[in-house]
C-alpha cells in the first residue's frame, strides 16, 4: 500500500487476492487466512479467525505512504500468526503461509526479520512488482527460491501468477484437512488416503485398520453364537 502503487494498480492487487482467496478452502478445520497491507505502517485488514467460511475482500482503503517491508514481516510473525489471532498451535503442525507482495525497495531492514519468520516455521512467498531489486525478494523468500520469489513486471502482470499459486500450492500444503493419515492433493481439491492396512472410512477421513474390523465381527459373531 505505498504511495508508488497507483490506484488502478491497487485494484489490480485486490483482484489478485479475491482470485486466490476464492481457490481456498477456508474454514475452522480447514485454511484459515488474514490479509494485511502495509505502507509506512502495517494494518490489518482481518485475521486468521475473523472468517470460518468464504472470505470477503471488503472496501480497503489505499494507504498510500512508505515501505515498511520488515515491519509488516514482524507483524506478520509477532502478532498475525498467534493463537489469539486465529494461528492453530504450532503442535499442530499447520503449516504457516505468508504472501508477501511489495513493489518497491523497503524503507527499514527486511534481512533479519524475514530469517526469524522463516526460521520461526513460515514459509514466506515473495511477489516483486515492477522495479523491485531481486535481491531484496531472494533475502524475504523462502528456500528453493525458485518456488517461493516470483518478479513481474507491472501490476497487469500480477494475475499471471493466480494459476502459479493454484497450482503450487497444493491443497494439502495448506493443512492435511482432517485427514487421520495422508492428505493426498489433486487439481481440484484432496482426498484421504490411509497407510497400508488399513481402509479409509466412510467419513472420507478416518481410518480403521484392515484387520481389527475383521476379527471384532468375528468375535462378536463367535460371543453371539
Ligand atoms: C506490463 O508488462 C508487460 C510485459 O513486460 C508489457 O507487455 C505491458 O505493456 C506492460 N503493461 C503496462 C500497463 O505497462
Amino acid at each position: 500500500s505505498s504511495c508508488s502503487v497507483g490506484p488502478s494498480d491497487y485494484d489490480k492487487v485486490k483482484i489478485f487476492i479475491t482470485n486466490i482467496l476464492a481457490f481456498l478452502d477456508v474454514g475452522p478445520e480447514a485454511t484459515h487466512v488474514g490479509l494485511l497491507q502495509y505502507g509506512s505502517v502495517v494494518q490489518n485488514e482481518f485475521s486468521l479467525n475473523t472468517y470460518s467460511s468464504k472470505v470477503v475482500v471488503k472496501a480497503m482503503d489505499h494507504l498510500a505512504t512508505g515501505t515498511m517491508t520488515g515491519l509488516a514481516i514482524q507483524y506478520t510473525m509477532e502478532t498475525a500468526f498467534t493463537e489469539p489471532e486465529g494461528a492453530r498451535p504450532a503442535d499442530m503442525h499447520i503449516p504457516r503461509i505468508a504472501m508477501i507482495i511489495t513493489d518497491g525497495r523497503p524503507q527499514d531492514t527486511v534481512e533479519e526479520v524475514a530469517a526469524q519468520a522463516r526460521q520461526a516455521g513460515i514459509q514466506i512467498f515473495a511477489i516483486g512488482v515492477g522495479r523491485v531489486d531481486m535481491n531484496t525478494l531472494r533475502v524475504i523468500g523462502s528456500e528453493p527460491h525458485s518456488e517461493h520469489v516470483y518478479l513481474v513486471a507491472n501490476f497487469s502482470q500480477i494475475e499471471t501468477l493466480t494459476s502459479v499459486f493454484q497450482s503450487n500450492m497444493y491443497y494439502c500444503d495448506l493443512g492435511n484437512h482432517g485427514c487421520q493419515h495422508d492428505c493426498v492433493s489433486s487439481p481440484e481439491s484432496y482426498v484421504c488416503r490411509c497407510t497400508r492396512g488399513y481402509d479409509l472410512n466412510r467419513d472420507g477421513k478416518t481410518c480403521s485398520s484392515k484387520f481389527i474390523t475383521p476379527l471384532v465381527s468375528l468375535l462378536y459373531f463367535y460371543i453371539t453364537v
